[in-house]
């Protein structure tokens, strides 16, 4: 696979109304790539940072089997309502994956919900308790050491993460999620996605956030 990679911006499902101001999906096409790379028809792949479905949709476009993890009670009846495979959509916390007895998964595939640094509010909780940076990025990597547990041995982890630039303030979260997931699995290397959108659209970068780009990281469990 290429390290730097152009892609779209372009999301071929539209969401209902409702969810459309708060639309912070990847792209199918993304998903596709990676999936096309990593995995073969009949693997079992998850999201553990769902969304809205995007990465699940997609593994049964291309008949693999889709499981998931939201938070957030409507989005996962979103996805719920749209997946053949209902049965593997959950609405939980993905800091307790470990309770769900899943089987072994082949790859996942996530983007987590991003804290900038001066933020105070833990994104990985719904934004309902205080929490440092530092604190998130331990809770990140908690998630993970779970979701290792449940990941076939050799299989691929991919996490889709940005800096962030906010009024010339920088979070350098996709260095600072790579240092911490680098300590649990073993970390591959980096793609950089330029995603492809008329600059007028988003004037802060094209991606959003400041920048033109995000990264997928490439994790494997080696053991
Ligand atoms: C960036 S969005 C993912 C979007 C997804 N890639 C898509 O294309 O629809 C991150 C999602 O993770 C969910 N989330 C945040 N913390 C979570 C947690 N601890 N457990 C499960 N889901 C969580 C958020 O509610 C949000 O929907």
């Amino acid at each position: 696979m290429r390290t730097v990679i152009t892609l779209a911006m372009n999301k071929s499902r539209l969401l209902p109304k409702k969810f459309r101001q708060e639309d912070n999906r990847f792209p199918e096409n993304l998903v596709a790539l990676f999936l096309e790379e990593y995995t073969k028809p009949g693997d079992k792949i998850i999201d553990i940072f769902a969304g809205f479905g995007t990465t699940l949709f997609v593994a049964e476009e291309m008949k693999r089997i889709p499981y998931g993890i939201e938070l957030s009670k409507v989005r996962f009846e979103y996805v719920k309502d749209h997946l053949v495979n209902k049965a593997n959509m959950y609405n939980i916390n993905s800091k307790n994956i470990d309770k769900l007895n899943l089987p072994m998964m082949d790859f996942a595939f996530s983007s987590p919900t991003y804290m900038n640094k001066f933020e105070k509010k833990n994104p990985l909780t719904g934004f309902t308790e205080n929490v440092t940076y530092q604190d998130y990025l331990d809770f990140i990597q908690v998630i993970y050491s779970k979701l290792k547990l449940i990941m076939r041995k050799d299989s691929y982890i991919i996490i889709e993460v940005s800096n962030l630039k906010n009024n010339d303030i920088l979070t350098t979260l996709a260095w600072d999620i790579g240092k911490k997931i680098a300590k649990i699995l073993s970390f591959q290397g980096e793609i950089i996605i330029n995603w492809e959108t008329p600059r007028e659209k988003k004037p802060n970068g094209s991606y959003g956030y400041g920048f033109d780009h995000s990264y997928c990281l490439v994790f494997r469990k080696i053991e």
